[in-house]
């Protein structure tokens, strides 16, 4: 039997039914033990959110601060063959149950010489959270084998509004006959049963070498050149603005409220203004930029 650890939180249940899929192929071979391992924040994060406590979130995400987690519940003493962690992002950064799993001695222990898979489940952002997701792995002495990103295809501008309506009224629904159902699409996460396959012959032959090739293969990871930049661009000024809301206090503090309300206008005015202004201006220089967007492609489809 080999045993395969699968680390997740999910609020809406969306990450849980994406690695269900995805494992479904381990699950039916009946020569895999899978071992779930859900992270429990302590108090939770709510869901459905008001703007207040998702933005209270904002500077934690971005600047790794962890939340405090419920005891874990794997065996440490056990040496899993394969762990797989599922995430999703806030603020183009891991949520914050992850940061405090990843900063955890028990993650670090754990991870230690290991094959890693990531998934990702998220709207649509999720390079350069998945850059901080790397360097835990490394620091840990693990190896990030393999990467899965489901995403909601819907256009940037719809998808925001979608979120927003999911995350603050849990109304998933298509909405005034454009706006398209919040999330990754079920036929999507139903489709993820393809990832299964490959993982399973990796994990049943102890090679890992290819298959990062193999999952590309299956599409595992689309990238989108002006989403990057729109990321790197939007993950330096984050940074900018977490270090100044946190000058007004820790997670939760009501004085951090005003900076939050300013920061809230100024990521309305980034989405609708700037940054449809940013992509014109990136296609059209385009030409320009070719070279450095096949190398970001390349180093950002692959795993190290
Ligand atoms: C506080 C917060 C911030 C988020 N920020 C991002 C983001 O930067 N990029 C993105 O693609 N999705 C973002 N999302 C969406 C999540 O990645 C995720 O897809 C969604 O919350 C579904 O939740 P679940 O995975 O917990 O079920 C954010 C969600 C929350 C709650």
């Amino acid at each position: 039997m080999q045993k395969v650890l699968v680390v997740s939180y999910s609020q809406t249940g969306q990450l849980n039914n994406i690695v269900n899929s995805i494992v479904s192929p381990l699950q039916n071979s009946k020569v895999v033990e899978i071992v779930y391992e859900t992270l429990e924040p302590d108090p939770p994060f709510p869901f459905p959110w008001n703007a207040e406590q998702f933005f209270q979130t904002f500077p934690e995400s971005v600047k790794a601060i962890p939340c405090q987690l419920k005891p874990f519940r794997f065996n440490k003493e056990e040496n899993y063959d394969l762990v797989i962690i599922a995430y999703q992002t806030w603020y183009l950064s891991p949520s914050i149950p992850y940061h405090a799993f990843f900063q955890s001695d028990e993650a670090k222990e754990l991870l230690k010489n290991k094959p890693i898979i990531t998934i990702i489940g998220c709207r649509n952002m999720w390079v350069m959270a998945q850059e901080k997701v790397r360097k835990y792995i490394s620091e840990a002495g693990g190896r990030l084998i393999g990467n899965i990103v489901l995403r909601d295809k819907a256009p940037n501008l719809l998808s925001v509004i979608s979120i927003v309506r999911w995350l603050f009224k849990n109304k998933k629904e298509r909405y005034l006959k454009i706006i398209p159902p919040a999330g990754v699409s079920d036929k999507d996460i139903k489709d993820a049963e393809r990832f299964g396959l490959p993982i399973l012959n990796s994990l049943l032959t102890g090679n890992y070498d290819d298959l990062q090739n193999h999952l590309l293969k299956l599409n595992a990871i689309e990238l989108f050149p002006s989403l990057m930049m729109i990321e790197k661009t939007g993950t330096r000024l984050f940074g900018i603005w977490a270090n100044w809301v946190l000058k007004k206090g820790n997670y939760g503090d009501k004085r951090r409220n005003f900076r939050l309300k300013v920061f809230m206008y100024y990521l309305f005015a980034v989405i609708y203004l700037i940054s449809p202004i940013g992509t014109l201006v990136f296609y059209l220089t385009y030409p320009l930029r070719i070279k450095k967007i096949k190398q970001n492609k390349e180093y950002y489809s692959n795993c190290p």
